[in-house]
């Protein structure tokens, strides 16, 4: 991707690709289909499939939404992010610390900057060719046709681009604390599809930030917090 269209966003992710080493620059378009994602050992509710090998890596830039319950703790509500491919960090130095850099430059970035701003601004951008995969958001639960569930739509991006299987709607089918230890930081996750053939598991791990205050004032306007992720994919029937 070129790095000067990038810059013209508020210096997000031209910030956090200048944190990188020099050699790990080259975010996207690298083959990851030997690649074994790390879990943490001694539990159980994560667990790598065997059967099938990642199709994607993405790093995930955006915010996650709350409500104020009437019990003044906050409801997860939803999420808006952007998926960064970044197979190509996959065993290099900056892999493990890539998300700490995307939050470091997301959460410098002025306020009114918005996880949409920066949907807005790639989806017109000739580099995103190569550098989005996709978007991850909230829709209507496709099954049950109420609640909300998480979709990652790589239908209008990358070089899934015009396939319109290339989604997942899923459910969450297993969770962690994140194991930074940090309270900050939103849980990992593994989810099943529920509708869509890009992945036929997904797991977002390497959390940093999203989470809450951990009080509130019932009735005080949604919130959302800043974070950023690794989403793993595994599987699935759409061609990349
Ligand atoms: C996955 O592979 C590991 C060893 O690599 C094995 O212990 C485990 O039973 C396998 N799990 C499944 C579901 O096949
Ligand atoms: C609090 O919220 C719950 C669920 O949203 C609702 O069932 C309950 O009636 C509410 N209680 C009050 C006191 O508003
Ligand atoms: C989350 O909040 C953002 C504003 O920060 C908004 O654009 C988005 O629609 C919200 N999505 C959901 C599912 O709540
Ligand atoms: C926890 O993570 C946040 C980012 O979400 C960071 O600002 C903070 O310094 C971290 N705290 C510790 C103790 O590592």
């Amino acid at each position: 991707m070129s790095f000067v269209a990038l810059s013209l966003l508020c210096g997000v992710v031209p910030a956090m690709i200048a944190a990188l080493p020099h050699q790990d620059r080259q975010l996207s378009g690298c083959d990851i289909s030997n690649a074994k994602m790390t879990l943490p050992a001694s539990q159980v509710a994560l667990v790598e499939p065997n059967a099938t090998t990642p199709s994607f890596i993405g790093l995930a830039i955006g915010v996650q939404n709350y409500t104020c319950s009437n019990t003044s703790t906050y409801t997860n509500v939803g999420a808006v992010a952007e998926l960064f491919d970044v197979s190509c960090l996959y065993g290099k130095s900056a892999y493990t610390s890539v998300q700490t850099a995307a939050w470091d430059a997301w959460s410098a970035a002025p306020a009114d900057v918005t996880a949409q701003d920066v949907i807005a601004f790639f989806s017109g951008a000739p580099e995103a060719k190569n550098a989005v995969l996709g978007q991850h958001f909230y829709v209507t639960n496709p099954i049950t046709g109420t609640g909300v569930s998480p979709k990652w739509d790589f239908t209008s991006s990358g070089k899934t681009a015009g396939n319109p299987a290339a989604f997942v709607v899923g459910a969450k089918a297993g969770d962690i604390a994140s194991p930074a230890g940090n309270t900050s930081n939103v849980d990992w996750l593994s989810v099943k599809p529920i509708q869509g053939d890009l992945a036929s598991q997904i797991f977002r791990i390497d959390t940093t930030g999203g989470q809450p205050p951990a009080s509130c004032t019932p009735g005080s306007a949604p919130i959302s917090v800043k974070y950023t992720a690794k989403y793993w994919l595994f599987g699935g029937s759409v061609k990349k």
